[in-house]
């Protein structure tokens, strides 16, 4: 379904306890927000009431891949799975839209098709789908896999996803359901199709038993940052999240992905492509430099060295923490959204890998 610019889309990244690393630690934070679905509850109302458009879920199919003694000195390791998340948050909003994230390396079409068609009949049309290849080792060990697939082999095995979701939610017709009880004809079986794909990675007869999603399509986000990722979200990408530190690496994304569209065939309007701020926020402008001041004093070097370290896939050991940043050369892995402000993103880098050169 295509889809024509509007106004600017505002979205807001939930993750309680908040997105920089000490923000669990502030007074106010008890840090069992994170599990706590009532907090989810609160955050999501709120941006409701304070008319966003958007909460973006992001998951993730590990605990982090930082070593066990980091990684219990963050308040990263645990989290609730989203597209149960989901469910229950579309029924304590009434308007706003909630993207969830889901794997399309480690899941299968048809159950896709039917969690996420789900998730649409269920808030009444609401929800988009950050469309995730997953990147790490650690990851492809929950699903017997040593490592993770070459990142070309992702996003390929994601087009065909993509599509096999696609049309699985086609099974049924606009206009297919009539639900005619006099004659007792539910619905039109000449509006009522089989999918029967066999393509490279995937073999789905169908028909979806689902009844279309309220937006024929529920809305296809995206983040990839990569040429493979870019690529991908320009083909079929709505809602495309992004992180650039500077407003020239801005500019080439967004030109990159309009421009991708166009060859792909879309009209650019068909993608809109959100730019991000990692807030602090005060009732004055001292107050929000205060509190960031508070979060900055109450991270831990150690846990941030190695959290840098992951992020952007480089070996600080080297240097000493007390002197200035020294000029390093990034690996392009750590390049595509390193280069945001980590905590905004709030993903660690892969270290760099053959698919990553
Ligand atoms: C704002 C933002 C949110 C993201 N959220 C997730 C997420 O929730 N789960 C995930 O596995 N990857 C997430 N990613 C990673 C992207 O899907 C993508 O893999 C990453 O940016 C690297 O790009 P590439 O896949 O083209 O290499 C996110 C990226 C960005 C920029």
């Amino acid at each position: 379904m295509a889809r024509r610019a509007g106004p600017a889309v505002w979205a807001v990244f939930l993750w309680p306890g908040g997105h920089h690393h000490g923000a669990w630690r502030l007074p106010d934070s008890t840090g069992a927000e994170l599990m706590s679905f009532d907090n989810y509850r609160r955050m999501a109302q709120d941006a409701e009431r304070g008319k966003l458009d958007v909460v973006f879920l992001g998951d993730r199919l590990d605990a982090w891949p930082l070593p066990t003694a980091y990684l219990a000195r963050t308040a990263r390791a645990a989290r609730l799975e989203t597209l149960t998340l989901t469910a229950a948050l579309a029924t304590v909003t009434e308007r706003i839209g909630i993207v969830a994230t889901a794997s399309t390396t480690f899941s299968e079409p048809f159950n896709l098709a039917r969690m996420i068609g789900s998730l649409d009949h269920i808030s009444g049309g609401r929800i988009g789908w950050n469309v995730v290849t997953s990147y790490t080792d650690d990851q492809a060990q929950n699903y017997g896999l040593d490592h993770i697939p070459p990142r070309p082999e992702r996003y390929a095995r994601a087009q065909e996803f993509l599509d096999v979701v696609k049309g699985l939610w086609d099974t049924f017709e606009d206009d297919a359901v009539f639900r005619d009880k006099e004659k007792g004809q539910f619905f039109d079986p000449a509006r009522f199709h089989k999918l029967d794909h066999k393509g490279e990675h995937f073999s789905v007869a169908g028909p979806l038993n689902m009844e279309r999603p309220p937006q024929g399509y529920p809305v296809i986000c995206q983040a990839g940052a990569s040429k493979d990722g870019i690529a991908f979200a320009a083909r079929n990408g709505e809602l495309l999240f992004s992180v650039n530190s500077s407003i020239e690496r801005a500019r080439d994304y967004y030109k990159a992905i309009k421009d991708g569209a166009v060859a792909a065939g879309r009209h650019p309007d068909e993608v809109k492509v959100l730019a991000s701020i990692n807030p602090v926020i005060g009732r004055t402008e001292e107050e929000a430099n205060e509190k960031y001041e508070q979060m900055q004093a109450l991270l831990d070097d150690d846990v941030s060295r190695t959290f840098a370290e992951h992020y952007f896939g480089i070996d600080l050991a080297e240097y000493d923490l007390d002197a200035p940043v020294p000029e390093i050369e990034l690996p392009e892995v750590g390049r595509g959204s390193a280069a945001g402000a980590p905590g905004v993103h709030a993903q660690p880098r892969p270290r760099p890998e053959p698919d990553h050169a």
